[in-house]
């Protein structure tokens, strides 16, 4: 079958897959193997990634998704030059969960409780490691030993000192830090170094993360990964120096038209300036967009354009490319080489699966986690009018809106240096709309992973990786194109 000539002209709602026999025994995602890549050095166990929308993605958002296994990318929906915000989120996400801690924060015995307190409040960490002038461990200060207790009272008489802690010697892994942990029921272990420096901390809050969350996409240090998005143009450069530094795990250059020298100079310099990072490039729709991006060196390439939920484009344009055609010309163009990103377009978590065989590597996630808790954005009570009772009933919304929205644009630009005129004509590619406020993000994702893996054991298959195998091996096995009554058989509700 010539795969690309079938999908020519169309996207996520014009095929049904073929039910195989199936192999699983349980369909839970406990079970079923999902990983996926999301850059060339990143794996996911779960291939959902939350998009740069403003609307959609800080640290709140970025932190669950890397919980449940997907990761998130932080928008760079700030002002030009207003950097410290962003990196602000980015630090926020790396901060939350560690393994053992290479550089717990220090005090010195000799300083006050004031000053520890201070530092707690600044750095946000409840337990500081008390050492001497020559680095060696003294002891341990924690909120608790703090607390109703005078400023001016010297930390050497508050901390819990050397000889009274369990201290173990040398480095450990995480599974034997545990062990020492509950054999002697304590909370907190220091890591020395045989000359009597700290070489590092571990917690049971952290302890307690990585069990609860057994897929969580982690760095090497047992940090939660995020990625972060810059510009190709005006601040990125430095931008994207600040953000590396926070520790973003990727950077994703994202700009409407990926195929196009402004990206090809934005990937250069980037290389150049941050060295070996992983950097995400788009977006693209076609096999020369793919290609070029491979061959500029991009970690992975992000796939779709105009079938975003709150994008006009398309309208507006008349440019794009339907996104299971987009989809499946970059993959064949680009092989294994690069992860892609499937990014817009799924309204339905069906369609998730299909953009995960169609090429996705991940699939980009905006407004189906629109309204959810963990979304930034205040919710406003609306009057809604209920058809039956005729009745106005207050409703919670919150606002979804294209990152070329006009309102995005406008909070995005200093609006001094700005004509009104002119914003309105630069915030033509974006919709903002309200959508009905709802509970956890978290929930929405244990749906769609309940889903993919049903998906998974209709495909006959145990595994993500070898649906997808199946699927390019034989394509015709599985697509069945739909006519006008079978799509509406299929999917209106
Ligand atoms: P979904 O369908 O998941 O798509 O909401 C999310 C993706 O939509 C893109 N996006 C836009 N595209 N104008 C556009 O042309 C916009 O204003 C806009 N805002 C977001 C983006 O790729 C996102 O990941």
């Amino acid at each position: 079958m010539d795969l690309l000539q079938f999908v020519r002209g169309c996207t996520f709602d014009d095929f049904l897959l073929t039910p195989q026999l199936g192999v699983v025994l349980r369909r839970d995602p406990a079970s079923i193997d999902l990983t996926s890549r999301f850059t060339t050095g990143v794996t996911l166990r779960r291939p959902l990634v939350s998009a740069n929308m403003d609307t959609i993605t800080r640290a709140e958002m970025a932190i669950v998704l890397a919980e449940e296994g997907g990761i998130g990318v932080i928008d760079r929906g700030f002002r030009v030059g207003d950097i410290a915000p962003q990196v602000a989120e980015v630090s926020a996400v790396k901060r939350t969960q560690h393994g053992v801690i290479a550089d717990p924060h220090t005090i010195a015995p000799h300083l006050r409780v004031a000053d520890a307190v201070r530092l707690m409040e600044r750095t946000g960490v409840g337990t500081l490691v008390v050492i001497t002038p020559d680095k060696r461990l003294a002891g341990l200060l924690t909120e608790r030993d703090v607390r109703f207790v005078p400023g001016d009272r010297p930390i050497a008489e508050r901390m819990t000192p050397r000889d009274r802690l369990i201290v173990h010697a040398g480095p450990s892994s995480f599974a034997d830090a545990e062990r020492i942990m509950v054999e002697n029921k304590i909370k907190k272990l220091p890591l020395e170094n045989p000359d009597g420096t700290v070489l590092g901390l571990v917690t049971a809050k952290d302890l307690i993360k990585h069990r609860e969350h057994p897929f969580a996409t982690r760095d090497e240090r047992g940090r939660l990964r995020t990625a972060a998005a810059v510009g190709a143009t005006g601040d990125y450069l430095e931008r994207a120096v600040e953000l590396q530094r926070a520790g973003a795990d990727a950077l994703v250059i994202d700009i409407a038209h990926g195929h196009s020298t402004v990206m090809e100079r934005a990937i250069e310099a980037l290389r150049i300036r941050l060295g070996p990072i992983d950097l995400v490039a788009g977006n693209v729709a076609t096999a020369e967009g793919a290609r070029f991006l491979l061959e500029r060196g991009a970690n992975a390439i992000k796939v779709g354009i105009g079938p975003g939920g709150g994008c006009t484009t398309r309208v507006t344009t008349n440019f794009g490319v339907p996104q299971v055609e987009a989809l499946v010309q970059c993959r064949q163009a680009v092989g294994d080489r690069v992860p892609l990103i499937a990014d817009g377009g799924v309204k339905r978590d069906g369609s998730i699966a299909e953009a995960l065989l169609f090429g996705g590597n991940s699939v980009m996630l905006g407004s189906a986690f629109a309204g959810t808790e963990e979304t930034p954005g205040e919710i406003v009570l609306k009057p809604v009018l209920v058809a039956e009772s005729q009745k106005l009933v207050r409703v919670p919304f919150k606002v979804f809106r294209g990152m070329a929205s006009v309102s995005a644009v406008r909070d995005r630009l200093d609006l001094e240096d700005v004509d009104p005129r002119e914003l309105e004509a630069i915030g033509a590619e974006g919709l903002e709309v309200s959508v009905p406020a709802r509970g956890s993000v978290r929930t929405v994702i244990h749906g769609m992973l309940k889903h993919l893996c049903s998906a998974i054991s209709y495909g006959g298959v145990s595994s993500l990786g070898e649906l997808r195998e199946q699927f390019w091996s034989r394509p015709e096995k599985f697509l069945i194109r739909l006519s006008q009554a079978s799509r509406i058989e299929s999917f209106d509700r």
